[in-house]
Protein backbone atom coordinates (compact mmCIF):
# COMPACT_ATOMS: atom_id res chain seq x y z
CA UNK A 1 0.00 0.00 0.00
CA UNK A 2 1.26 3.83 -0.82
CA UNK A 3 1.03 5.96 1.61
CA UNK A 4 -1.40 7.87 -0.65
CA UNK A 5 -3.15 4.98 -0.47
CA UNK A 6 -3.30 5.13 3.38
CA UNK A 7 -3.78 8.48 4.03
CA UNK A 8 -6.84 8.02 1.96
CA UNK A 9 -8.07 4.97 3.70
CA UNK A 10 -7.47 6.89 7.10
CA UNK A 11 -9.95 9.79 6.04
CA UNK A 12 -12.13 7.11 4.62
CA UNK A 13 -12.46 5.63 8.44
CA UNK A 14 -12.31 8.71 10.19
CA UNK A 15 -15.86 9.21 8.26
CA UNK A 16 -17.47 5.99 10.19
CA UNK A 17 -15.89 7.13 13.61
CA UNK A 18 -13.58 5.01 15.71
CA UNK A 19 -14.66 1.45 15.01
CA UNK A 20 -12.58 0.24 18.19
CA UNK A 21 -14.50 2.41 20.46
CA UNK A 22 -16.91 -0.31 21.83
CA UNK A 23 -13.66 -2.61 23.20
CA UNK A 24 -11.96 0.79 24.03
CA UNK A 25 -11.25 -0.52 27.73
CA UNK A 26 -9.63 -3.10 29.00
CA UNK A 27 -11.99 -5.61 30.85
CA UNK A 28 -10.87 -6.61 34.51
CA UNK A 29 -8.26 -9.21 35.20
CA UNK A 30 -9.97 -12.64 35.16
CA UNK A 31 -9.77 -14.15 38.64
CA UNK A 32 -10.25 -17.91 39.50
CA UNK A 33 -12.92 -18.63 41.77
CA UNK A 34 -10.78 -20.63 43.66
CA UNK A 35 -7.73 -17.67 44.23
CA UNK A 36 -9.22 -14.66 45.14
CA UNK A 37 -7.39 -11.36 45.43
CA UNK A 38 -6.65 -10.44 49.08
CA UNK A 39 -4.50 -7.76 50.51
CA UNK A 40 -2.46 -9.94 52.73
CA UNK A 41 -2.22 -12.87 49.59
CA UNK A 42 -0.86 -10.17 47.49
CA UNK A 43 1.54 -8.92 49.65
CA UNK A 44 2.96 -11.78 50.39
CA UNK A 45 3.14 -12.81 46.78
CA UNK A 46 4.67 -9.39 46.05
CA UNK A 47 7.96 -10.25 49.10
CA UNK A 48 7.95 -13.88 47.17
CA UNK A 49 8.37 -12.26 43.04
CA UNK A 50 11.38 -10.42 44.56
CA UNK A 51 13.03 -12.64 47.09
CA UNK A 52 15.93 -13.88 45.58
CA UNK A 53 16.69 -16.40 48.25
CA UNK A 54 13.42 -18.49 46.42
CA UNK A 55 16.25 -19.57 43.79
CA UNK A 56 18.86 -22.62 45.25
CA UNK A 57 21.80 -19.87 45.50
CA UNK A 58 19.84 -16.52 46.66
CA UNK A 59 21.04 -14.67 43.23
CA UNK A 60 17.66 -14.90 41.04
CA UNK A 61 14.51 -13.31 41.65
CA UNK A 62 11.26 -13.81 39.44
CA UNK A 63 11.69 -9.88 39.06
CA UNK A 64 15.29 -10.33 38.12
CA UNK A 65 14.32 -11.27 34.99
CA UNK A 66 10.87 -9.43 34.85
CA UNK A 67 11.23 -5.73 35.56
CA UNK A 68 8.40 -3.19 35.21
CA UNK A 69 11.20 -0.30 33.91
CA UNK A 70 11.94 -2.67 31.08
CA UNK A 71 7.98 -3.64 30.49
CA UNK A 72 7.97 -6.61 32.60
CA UNK A 73 10.83 -7.91 30.50
CA UNK A 74 14.72 -8.12 31.32
CA UNK A 75 16.93 -5.23 30.98
CA UNK A 76 20.13 -7.78 30.88
CA UNK A 77 20.66 -9.88 28.37
CA UNK A 78 23.05 -13.17 27.90
CA UNK A 79 23.57 -15.48 24.36
CA UNK A 80 22.15 -19.04 24.27
CA UNK A 81 24.13 -20.33 21.07
CA UNK A 82 23.49 -24.01 21.21
CA UNK A 83 26.77 -25.54 20.10
CA UNK A 84 28.04 -23.06 17.67
CA UNK A 85 28.17 -19.49 18.67
CA UNK A 86 27.50 -16.34 16.43
CA UNK A 87 25.38 -18.74 14.27
CA UNK A 88 21.52 -17.97 12.95
CA UNK A 89 19.88 -19.45 15.72
CA UNK A 90 21.16 -17.57 18.68
CA UNK A 91 18.69 -16.22 21.09
CA UNK A 92 19.38 -13.33 23.50
CA UNK A 93 17.73 -14.42 26.60
CA UNK A 94 18.08 -14.13 30.29
CA UNK A 95 20.96 -14.95 32.88
CA UNK A 96 19.25 -17.21 35.27
CA UNK A 97 21.54 -19.33 37.82
CA UNK A 98 25.04 -20.95 37.55
CA UNK A 99 24.45 -24.92 36.74
CA UNK A 100 24.47 -26.80 40.01
CA UNK A 101 24.66 -30.22 40.99
CA UNK A 102 22.18 -31.81 43.39
CA UNK A 103 23.72 -30.87 46.30
CA UNK A 104 24.02 -27.13 45.15
CA UNK A 105 27.48 -26.72 44.59
CA UNK A 106 28.31 -24.87 40.75
CA UNK A 107 29.25 -27.24 38.17
CA UNK A 108 30.68 -26.65 35.00
CA UNK A 109 28.06 -26.16 32.17
CA UNK A 110 28.97 -27.38 28.74
CA UNK A 111 27.80 -23.70 26.96
CA UNK A 112 27.78 -22.02 30.02
CA UNK A 113 30.32 -23.34 32.78
CA UNK A 114 30.41 -21.32 35.56
CA UNK A 115 28.66 -18.38 34.15
CA UNK A 116 24.84 -17.70 34.86
CA UNK A 117 23.13 -19.87 31.83
CA UNK A 118 21.04 -18.10 30.01
CA UNK A 119 17.46 -18.84 28.97
CA UNK A 120 16.93 -20.31 25.51
CA UNK A 121 13.88 -17.77 24.56
CA UNK A 122 13.67 -13.68 25.81
CA UNK A 123 11.80 -12.97 28.17
CA UNK A 124 8.06 -12.01 27.86
CA UNK A 125 6.60 -9.49 30.23
CA UNK A 126 4.80 -11.03 33.20
CA UNK A 127 1.86 -8.24 32.80
CA UNK A 128 1.51 -8.43 28.68
CA UNK A 129 -0.38 -11.69 29.53
CA UNK A 130 -2.85 -11.65 32.56
CA UNK A 131 -5.94 -11.75 30.23
CA UNK A 132 -4.51 -15.14 28.62
CA UNK A 133 -5.73 -18.54 28.87
CA UNK A 134 -2.23 -19.95 28.63
CA UNK A 135 1.18 -18.94 29.33
CA UNK A 136 4.47 -19.08 27.96
CA UNK A 137 5.92 -17.96 24.33
CA UNK A 138 4.25 -21.56 23.23
CA UNK A 139 1.17 -21.62 25.90
CA UNK A 140 2.38 -24.91 27.73
CA UNK A 141 1.18 -23.27 31.07
CA UNK A 142 -2.57 -24.22 30.61
CA UNK A 143 -5.48 -22.80 32.62
CA UNK A 144 -6.65 -26.41 34.80
CA UNK A 145 -4.32 -26.11 37.93
CA UNK A 146 -3.16 -29.27 39.48
CA UNK A 147 -1.96 -29.43 43.08
CA UNK A 148 2.29 -30.04 42.45
CA UNK A 149 1.90 -32.99 45.52
CA UNK A 150 -1.07 -34.85 45.39
CA UNK A 151 -2.38 -34.30 41.52
CA UNK A 152 -5.83 -33.31 43.12
CA UNK A 153 -7.59 -30.54 40.50
CA UNK A 154 -7.30 -27.11 42.52
CA UNK A 155 -8.17 -24.98 40.19
CA UNK A 156 -10.55 -25.65 37.06
CA UNK A 157 -9.88 -22.99 34.50
CA UNK A 158 -8.35 -19.91 34.23
CA UNK A 159 -5.33 -21.32 36.77
CA UNK A 160 -2.21 -20.61 34.05
CA UNK A 161 -1.00 -17.86 36.06
CA UNK A 162 -0.30 -20.31 39.22
CA UNK A 163 0.57 -23.00 36.94
CA UNK A 164 3.22 -20.83 35.34
CA UNK A 165 4.98 -19.66 38.73
CA UNK A 166 5.13 -23.79 39.60
CA UNK A 167 7.96 -23.93 36.38
CA UNK A 168 10.92 -21.18 37.03
CA UNK A 169 11.56 -22.07 40.77
CA UNK A 170 12.21 -25.52 39.57
CA UNK A 171 14.09 -24.62 35.98
CA UNK A 172 17.84 -25.27 36.58
CA UNK A 173 18.43 -22.51 34.17
CA UNK A 174 16.24 -19.76 35.83
CA UNK A 175 16.04 -20.58 39.68
CA UNK A 176 17.02 -24.24 40.66
CA UNK A 177 19.93 -26.62 41.50
CA UNK A 178 19.76 -29.66 39.68
CA UNK A 179 17.05 -32.28 41.10
CA UNK A 180 15.31 -29.26 43.29
CA UNK A 181 12.35 -30.95 45.49
CA UNK A 182 9.18 -28.98 46.74
CA UNK A 183 10.19 -29.55 50.05
CA UNK A 184 14.20 -28.10 49.39
CA UNK A 185 11.76 -24.61 48.47
CA UNK A 186 9.39 -24.83 51.43
CA UNK A 187 11.35 -26.01 54.28
CA UNK A 188 14.04 -23.40 52.87
CA UNK A 189 10.85 -20.47 53.42
CA UNK A 190 10.39 -21.81 57.00
CA UNK A 191 13.91 -20.80 57.87
CA UNK A 192 14.63 -17.54 55.69
CA UNK A 193 13.97 -13.72 56.66
CA UNK A 194 11.84 -12.43 54.09
CA UNK A 195 13.56 -9.75 51.43
CA UNK A 196 16.82 -10.03 53.27
CA UNK A 197 19.21 -9.56 50.41
CA UNK A 198 16.97 -7.03 49.19
CA UNK A 199 17.02 -3.22 50.38
CA UNK A 200 14.59 -0.03 49.28
CA UNK A 201 11.89 -1.83 50.20
CA UNK A 202 8.65 -0.62 49.50
CA UNK A 203 5.98 0.85 52.37
CA UNK A 204 3.47 -2.20 51.75
CA UNK A 205 5.99 -4.74 51.73
CA UNK A 206 7.82 -3.34 54.76
CA UNK A 207 4.64 -2.66 56.58
CA UNK A 208 3.78 -6.88 55.78
CA UNK A 209 7.34 -7.98 56.85
CA UNK A 210 7.01 -5.85 60.49
CA UNK A 211 3.76 -7.20 61.63
CA UNK A 212 5.14 -11.05 60.32
CA UNK A 213 8.76 -10.92 60.76
CA UNK A 214 9.15 -14.45 58.88
CA UNK A 215 7.66 -16.51 56.14
CA UNK A 216 5.35 -18.76 58.50
CA UNK A 217 3.36 -15.77 59.48
CA UNK A 218 3.50 -14.33 56.68
CA UNK A 219 1.19 -17.27 55.08
CA UNK A 220 -0.50 -16.94 58.04
CA UNK A 221 -2.15 -13.85 57.74
CA UNK A 222 -2.46 -14.87 53.77
CA UNK A 223 -4.02 -18.37 54.39
CA UNK A 224 -5.24 -18.74 58.05
CA UNK A 225 -2.47 -20.83 59.28
CA UNK A 226 1.13 -21.12 59.10
CA UNK A 227 1.51 -24.13 56.64
CA UNK A 228 3.65 -23.27 53.77
CA UNK A 229 2.63 -25.48 50.45
CA UNK A 230 3.36 -25.01 46.38
CA UNK A 231 -0.17 -24.18 46.10
CA UNK A 232 -0.04 -21.49 48.17
CA UNK A 233 3.24 -19.93 47.42
CA UNK A 234 2.01 -19.92 43.15
CA UNK A 235 -1.46 -18.41 44.56
CA UNK A 236 -0.06 -15.47 45.94
CA UNK A 237 2.27 -14.69 43.28
CA UNK A 238 -0.12 -15.02 40.84
CA UNK A 239 -2.36 -12.92 42.77
CA UNK A 240 0.44 -10.29 43.05
CA UNK A 241 0.69 -10.76 39.32
CA UNK A 242 -3.10 -9.69 38.43
CA UNK A 243 -2.69 -6.38 40.25
CA UNK A 244 -0.57 -5.25 38.09
CA UNK A 245 -2.97 -4.03 35.69
CA UNK A 246 -1.05 -1.13 32.89
CA UNK A 247 -4.04 0.92 32.11
CA UNK A 248 -3.33 4.19 32.17
CA UNK A 249 -1.70 4.66 28.77
CA UNK A 250 -1.78 7.88 27.29
CA UNK A 251 -3.84 5.57 24.69
CA UNK A 252 -6.47 4.79 27.46
CA UNK A 253 -7.50 8.60 28.16
CA UNK A 254 -7.10 9.27 24.13
CA UNK A 255 -9.99 6.32 23.74
CA UNK A 256 -11.54 8.22 26.92
CA UNK A 257 -12.05 11.18 25.29
CA UNK A 258 -8.96 13.10 25.69
CA UNK A 259 -7.82 14.39 22.26
CA UNK A 260 -4.47 15.83 24.04
CA UNK A 261 -3.23 12.64 25.20
CA UNK A 262 -1.28 11.58 21.88
CA UNK A 263 0.80 13.28 20.14
CA UNK A 264 0.20 14.22 16.08
CA UNK A 265 2.46 11.72 15.52
CA UNK A 266 1.42 9.13 17.79
CA UNK A 267 -2.27 9.61 16.60
CA UNK A 268 -1.25 9.09 13.16
CA UNK A 269 1.04 5.93 14.23
CA UNK A 270 -2.31 4.46 15.26
CA UNK A 271 -4.69 5.36 12.13
CA UNK A 272 -1.41 3.48 10.80
CA UNK A 273 -1.68 1.04 12.91
CA UNK A 274 -5.30 0.00 12.18
CA UNK A 275 -4.60 0.36 8.53
CA UNK A 276 -1.47 -1.73 7.87
CA UNK A 277 -4.14 -4.76 9.73
CA UNK A 278 -1.34 -4.72 12.58
CA UNK A 279 -4.86 -4.74 14.99
CA UNK A 280 -5.89 -8.14 13.86
CA UNK A 281 -3.31 -9.61 15.62
CA UNK A 282 -2.68 -7.01 17.94
CA UNK A 283 -5.78 -6.47 19.48
CA UNK A 284 -7.01 -3.49 20.78
CA UNK A 285 -7.28 -2.66 24.09
CA UNK A 286 -4.92 -5.35 25.22
CA UNK A 287 -2.58 -5.26 21.85
CA UNK A 288 -2.89 -8.56 21.69
CA UNK A 289 -5.33 -11.52 20.50
CA UNK A 290 -3.16 -13.86 22.49
CA UNK A 291 -3.13 -16.22 19.94
CA UNK A 292 -0.37 -17.97 18.32
CA UNK A 293 1.03 -16.99 15.02
CA UNK A 294 3.83 -17.23 12.77
CA UNK A 295 5.32 -13.61 11.32
CA UNK A 296 8.42 -15.37 9.74
CA UNK A 297 11.01 -14.19 11.50
CA UNK A 298 13.18 -17.69 11.48
CA UNK A 299 12.49 -21.18 10.53
CA UNK A 300 10.44 -23.55 12.85
CA UNK A 301 13.30 -25.99 12.98
CA UNK A 302 15.45 -23.55 15.32
CA UNK A 303 12.13 -23.41 17.60
CA UNK A 304 8.73 -25.05 17.06
CA UNK A 305 6.98 -22.71 19.18
CA UNK A 306 3.40 -23.95 19.26
CA UNK A 307 3.70 -27.13 17.36
CA UNK A 308 6.09 -28.77 20.26
CA UNK A 309 2.92 -27.95 22.26
CA UNK A 310 0.04 -29.65 19.89
CA UNK A 311 1.91 -31.75 17.71
CA UNK A 312 0.70 -30.15 14.75
CA UNK A 313 2.81 -29.50 11.79
CA UNK A 314 0.81 -25.89 10.75
CA UNK A 315 1.48 -24.41 13.87
CA UNK A 316 5.61 -24.36 13.13
CA UNK A 317 6.76 -21.66 14.20
CA UNK A 318 3.85 -19.81 16.17
CA UNK A 319 4.52 -18.11 19.20
CA UNK A 320 2.10 -16.05 21.56
CA UNK A 321 1.52 -12.97 20.17
CA UNK A 322 2.99 -10.16 22.82
CA UNK A 323 0.91 -7.78 24.10
CA UNK A 324 2.53 -4.12 22.78
CA UNK A 325 1.49 -2.39 25.84
CA UNK A 326 4.65 -1.03 27.51
CA UNK A 327 6.78 -2.51 24.62
CA UNK A 328 8.63 0.40 24.02
CA UNK A 329 10.38 -0.10 27.25
CA UNK A 330 11.49 -3.48 26.65
CA UNK A 331 15.18 -3.47 25.90
CA UNK A 332 14.87 -6.47 23.33
CA UNK A 333 12.04 -7.09 20.66
CA UNK A 334 10.95 -10.89 19.48
CA UNK A 335 10.80 -14.36 21.18
CA UNK A 336 14.16 -14.63 19.78
CA UNK A 337 15.29 -10.97 21.37
CA UNK A 338 17.36 -10.24 18.02
CA UNK A 339 16.39 -7.25 18.18
CA UNK A 340 17.56 -3.77 20.54
CA UNK A 341 15.52 -1.25 18.65
CA UNK A 342 11.98 -0.58 18.78
CA UNK A 343 12.94 0.37 14.96
CA UNK A 344 13.88 -2.25 14.32
CA UNK A 345 10.63 -4.67 15.38
CA UNK A 346 8.88 -2.34 13.28
CA UNK A 347 10.66 -2.74 9.87
CA UNK A 348 11.40 -6.01 10.28
CA UNK A 349 7.30 -5.85 8.69
CA UNK A 350 8.35 -4.27 5.71
CA UNK A 351 10.49 -7.06 4.84
CA UNK A 352 8.76 -8.26 1.62
CA UNK A 353 10.95 -11.96 1.26
CA UNK A 354 8.32 -14.57 3.03
CA UNK A 355 9.73 -17.20 5.07
CA UNK A 356 8.08 -20.33 4.71
CA UNK A 357 5.44 -20.82 7.18
CA UNK A 358 4.48 -17.53 7.77
CA UNK A 359 0.65 -17.48 8.82
CA UNK A 360 -1.52 -15.08 6.41
CA UNK A 361 -3.39 -12.12 8.72
CA UNK A 362 -5.98 -13.79 10.53
CA UNK A 363 -9.58 -12.06 8.51
CA UNK A 364 -6.59 -9.79 7.17
CA UNK A 365 -5.78 -11.78 4.13
CA UNK A 366 -1.52 -12.03 2.83
CA UNK A 367 1.10 -10.76 4.65
CA UNK A 368 2.23 -7.32 2.63
CA UNK A 369 2.69 -4.59 4.87
CA UNK A 370 4.61 -1.49 3.14
CA UNK A 371 5.94 0.23 5.95
CA UNK A 372 7.89 3.35 4.38
CA UNK A 373 8.43 7.12 4.30
CA UNK A 374 7.26 8.80 7.67
CA UNK A 375 5.19 5.02 8.32
CA UNK A 376 7.69 3.59 10.62
CA UNK A 377 8.34 6.95 12.70
CA UNK A 378 4.80 6.94 13.69
CA UNK A 379 4.56 3.46 14.53
CA UNK A 380 6.73 3.70 17.01
CA UNK A 381 5.80 6.92 18.20
CA UNK A 382 2.12 5.59 18.62
CA UNK A 383 4.05 2.13 20.22
CA UNK A 384 6.29 4.31 22.36
CA UNK A 385 4.22 7.18 23.62
CA UNK A 386 1.06 5.97 23.38
CA UNK A 387 1.22 2.33 24.81
CA UNK A 388 3.54 3.11 28.14
CA UNK A 389 1.86 3.23 31.36
CA UNK A 390 4.20 5.87 33.43
CA UNK A 391 3.64 3.77 36.10
CA UNK A 392 5.36 0.90 34.98
CA UNK A 393 7.77 3.35 33.85
CA UNK A 394 8.88 5.01 37.09
CA UNK A 395 7.80 1.64 38.78
CA UNK A 396 5.53 3.52 40.94
CA UNK A 397 2.68 1.18 42.60
CA UNK A 398 1.75 -1.50 42.01
CA UNK A 399 4.38 -1.80 40.05
CA UNK A 400 7.03 -0.68 42.55
CA UNK A 401 9.57 -2.90 43.78
CA UNK A 402 12.97 -3.48 45.83
CA UNK A 403 16.46 -3.23 45.03
CA UNK A 404 17.92 -6.38 44.57
CA UNK A 405 20.63 -7.85 46.20
CA UNK A 406 22.10 -8.39 42.33
CA UNK A 407 21.83 -4.94 41.84
CA UNK A 408 23.66 -3.26 44.33
CA UNK A 409 26.95 -1.31 43.19
CA UNK A 410 29.21 -3.56 44.80
CA UNK A 411 28.20 -6.45 43.46
CA UNK A 412 29.28 -4.44 40.01
CA UNK A 413 32.77 -5.43 38.58
CA UNK A 414 34.89 -2.49 39.49
C1 LIG B 1 16.03 -16.37 34.48
C2 LIG B 1 14.95 -15.49 34.07
C3 LIG B 1 13.56 -15.73 34.59
C4 LIG B 1 13.14 -15.91 35.90
C5 LIG B 1 14.00 -15.96 37.15
C6 LIG B 1 11.71 -16.00 35.86
N1 LIG B 1 11.26 -15.88 34.57
FE1 LIG B 1 9.34 -15.76 33.97
N2 LIG B 1 9.92 -16.03 32.07
C7 LIG B 1 11.23 -16.07 31.63
C8 LIG B 1 11.26 -16.54 30.25
C9 LIG B 1 12.51 -16.73 29.40
C10 LIG B 1 9.92 -16.79 29.89
C11 LIG B 1 9.43 -17.34 28.55
C12 LIG B 1 9.73 -18.83 28.50
C13 LIG B 1 9.07 -19.53 27.33
O1 LIG B 1 8.09 -19.03 26.81
O2 LIG B 1 9.51 -20.63 26.98
C14 LIG B 1 9.10 -16.43 31.04
C15 LIG B 1 7.71 -16.44 31.06
C16 LIG B 1 6.94 -15.99 32.12
C17 LIG B 1 5.51 -15.74 32.08
C18 LIG B 1 4.60 -15.93 30.87
C19 LIG B 1 4.32 -14.64 30.14
C20 LIG B 1 3.59 -14.84 28.83
O3 LIG B 1 3.34 -13.84 28.16
O4 LIG B 1 3.27 -15.98 28.45
C21 LIG B 1 5.13 -15.32 33.33
C22 LIG B 1 3.74 -14.94 33.80
C23 LIG B 1 6.33 -15.34 34.16
N3 LIG B 1 7.41 -15.73 33.38
C24 LIG B 1 6.38 -15.11 35.53
C25 LIG B 1 7.47 -15.50 36.33
C26 LIG B 1 7.41 -15.77 37.77
C27 LIG B 1 6.16 -15.68 38.62
C28 LIG B 1 8.68 -16.11 38.17
C29 LIG B 1 9.16 -16.52 39.54
C30 LIG B 1 8.48 -17.65 40.17
C31 LIG B 1 9.53 -16.03 36.97
N4 LIG B 1 8.75 -15.70 35.89
C32 LIG B 1 10.91 -16.21 36.98
C33 LIG B 1 12.34 -15.72 32.38
C34 LIG B 1 12.36 -15.76 33.78
C1 LIG C 1 -0.12 -12.17 11.94
C2 LIG C 1 -0.18 -11.56 13.26
C3 LIG C 1 0.57 -10.27 13.45
C4 LIG C 1 0.45 -9.08 12.75
C5 LIG C 1 -0.49 -8.79 11.59
C6 LIG C 1 1.39 -8.17 13.34
N1 LIG C 1 2.05 -8.77 14.37
FE1 LIG C 1 3.48 -7.90 15.52
N2 LIG C 1 3.83 -9.70 16.43
C7 LIG C 1 3.14 -10.87 16.16
C8 LIG C 1 3.82 -11.97 16.81
C9 LIG C 1 3.39 -13.43 16.79
C10 LIG C 1 4.94 -11.42 17.46
C11 LIG C 1 6.03 -12.19 18.23
C12 LIG C 1 6.92 -12.82 17.17
C13 LIG C 1 8.10 -13.55 17.72
O1 LIG C 1 8.56 -13.29 18.82
O2 LIG C 1 8.62 -14.43 16.98
C14 LIG C 1 4.91 -9.98 17.20
C15 LIG C 1 5.83 -9.06 17.73
C16 LIG C 1 5.77 -7.70 17.52
C17 LIG C 1 6.64 -6.73 18.17
C18 LIG C 1 7.71 -7.04 19.21
C19 LIG C 1 7.06 -7.19 20.56
C20 LIG C 1 7.93 -7.74 21.66
O3 LIG C 1 7.52 -7.65 22.82
O4 LIG C 1 9.01 -8.27 21.37
C21 LIG C 1 6.29 -5.49 17.69
C22 LIG C 1 6.90 -4.16 18.09
C23 LIG C 1 5.21 -5.69 16.74
N3 LIG C 1 4.93 -7.04 16.67
C24 LIG C 1 4.60 -4.68 16.01
C25 LIG C 1 3.71 -4.92 14.97
C26 LIG C 1 3.30 -3.92 14.01
C27 LIG C 1 3.74 -2.47 14.02
C28 LIG C 1 2.45 -4.54 13.13
C29 LIG C 1 1.82 -3.97 11.88
C30 LIG C 1 2.75 -3.45 10.91
C31 LIG C 1 2.35 -5.93 13.55
N4 LIG C 1 3.12 -6.12 14.65
C32 LIG C 1 1.56 -6.87 12.91
C33 LIG C 1 2.02 -11.00 15.38
C34 LIG C 1 1.59 -10.06 14.47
Amino acid sequence: MTIRAILLLTFFSLGFGCWWQASAQLSPVPVPVENPITETKRVLGKILFWDEQLSSNDTVACGTCHQPAFGGGDSRYGRYTGSDKGTIDDVWGSPGVVHMDQSGDPVAHSMFGFEPQVTPRLTPSNFGSLWATEQFWDGRATSEFLDPLTGEIVIATGGSLENQATSPLFNPVEMAKSGRTWEDLTSKLESVDPLALASDIPQDMLEAIQSNRDYPSLFQAAFGDKNITPVRIVFAIATYQRTLVPDQTPWDYYMAGDENALSEDAKFGWRVFQELRCVNCHEPPLFTNNDYLNIGLRLSKYDLGRQAITGIEEDGGEVKVPSLRNVGLKARFMHTGEFSRLSEAIVFYDNAIALPGRDDIPNGGAYNFNITGYVPYDLEAFLRNGLTDPRVKNETFPFDRPKLNSEKESLLPE
